[in-house]
């Protein structure tokens, strides 16, 4: 192993408080709690509290990640946020987080818009970054706040997702001989099929549509989604994602541990796994209780299934996304 490969030393996650299950949200808009839970598998999903801000739930993610890694704010010299909900649209929330974690000014800051798979592609970044040796420990954080540019009035979108944030510390590994085998990122896989870019967007607010009087009465600051189409599309991508890193590290479905897939869908990810020939309990799905997170939703679902005791040193872990762009992704994982 390269001794400047990096290891995941730690993670974190954070869920606001309040809990909007299926039954409540269908006292407001034309749903019901039975077509939620068939068509998309999620029973409840977490807001954020009034005032609490994108920067805050990646803040609490941050923290909790330096804990679990044992590493203080001080030594991190790069945070990469990847996120499609800043708490503005400049600067980067990055900057802002980098504040309220106390890290150092001499760190780079950036914020990564990759939506759903941004995790993926901060991981990948992050990595490449370290590998060069101009950085030494990274904070790599997904966090979203949604409920912000949900349409609370269209049925189509507003069901489907929530708030929070995962966090992970980049860093050597602290054995100094880094081990008998390669831990950490082995690789990934990433792509975009960007002529769908219209199926999952919000068309206003960005420098070819300004906001104005107009944008804001006709709705176009709210997130607009084609869900049937890139229903079809994510299954493909995710598909072709986790074959082509499989085949690439000559690693077979046996030796996956567990996939961590975008929380999108259940019946995407049941889809992935009968592709790929793997039982569901390989799978680790927690969408029943926070709906699709976006960026957040992968490094959530690995904080949650370490914690669990489902993720053990050794294991390989897969992860695999796709999101709006539409840009989808994989990497394995060694533990
Ligand atoms: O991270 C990337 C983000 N995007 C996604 O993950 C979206 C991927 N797509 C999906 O998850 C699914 O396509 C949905 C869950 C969004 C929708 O499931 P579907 O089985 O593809 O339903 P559909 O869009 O084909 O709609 C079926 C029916 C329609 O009524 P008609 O035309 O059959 O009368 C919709 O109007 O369901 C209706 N419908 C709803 N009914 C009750 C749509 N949303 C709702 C709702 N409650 N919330």
């Amino acid at each position: 192993m390269s001794p400047r490969s990096p290891v995941i030393l730690g993670t974190g996650s954070y869920a606001p408080e309040r809990i909007l299950g299926n039954a409540e949200l269908a006292r407001t808009v034309d749903t019901s709690d039975e077509w939620i839970r068939t068509r998309s598998g999620i029973r409840e999903r977490r807001i954020a509290a009034p005032g609490e801000g994108c920067s805050d739930m990646g803040v609490q993610a941050g923290r909790r990640a330096l804990a679990d890694a044992r590493v203080a704010a001080a030594d991190i010299d790069l945070l990469i946020v990847a996120t499609i909900t800043p708490d503005m649209p400049m600067p980067a929330v990055a900057c802002i987080i980098q504040h309220k974690l106390g890290l150092p000014t001499a760190s780079a800051c950036f914020d990564l818009n990759a939506a759903c798979s941004g995790f993926i592609y901060a991981l990948d970044t992050a990595c490449a970054m370290l590998a060069s040796g101009r950085y030494h420990r990274a904070l790599v954080i997904g966090a979203e706040k949604l409920s912000s540019i949900v349409d609370w009035k269209d049925r189509a979108t507003c069901v489907l997702f929530g708030d929070g944030a995962g966090a992970i510390v980049l860093g050597p590994s602290p054995d100094p001989t880094g081990g008998p085998v390669r831990r950490g990122l082995l690789g990934t896989r990433l792509g975009t099929y960007g002529a769908s870019a219209d199926l999952l967007c919000i068309p206003a607010g960005g420098s070819s549509l300004p906001p104005s009087a107009k944008t804001l009465a006709a709705g176009g600051h709210f997130m607009k989604m084609k869900g049937r189409e890139i229903f079809k599309t994510a299954v493909r991508a995710m598909e072709e994602a986790a074959r082509d890193i499989l085949e690439q590290h000559g690693v077979g479905t046996n030796q996956i541990a567990l996939v961590i897939p975008h929380q999108a869908n259940s019946r995407i990810i049941e889809a992935i796994a009968q592709y790929l020939e793997l039982p569901m309990d390989r799978f680790f799905i927690n969408l029943d209780r926070f709906g699709n997170t976006s960026a957040a939703s992968i490094p959530i679902a690995l904080d949650e299934a370490r914690r669990a005791g489902r993720i053990k040193t050794g294991d390989i872990s897969l992860l695999v996304a796709f999101g709006a762009g539409l840009t989808y992704g994989s990497a394995l994982v060694r533990w």
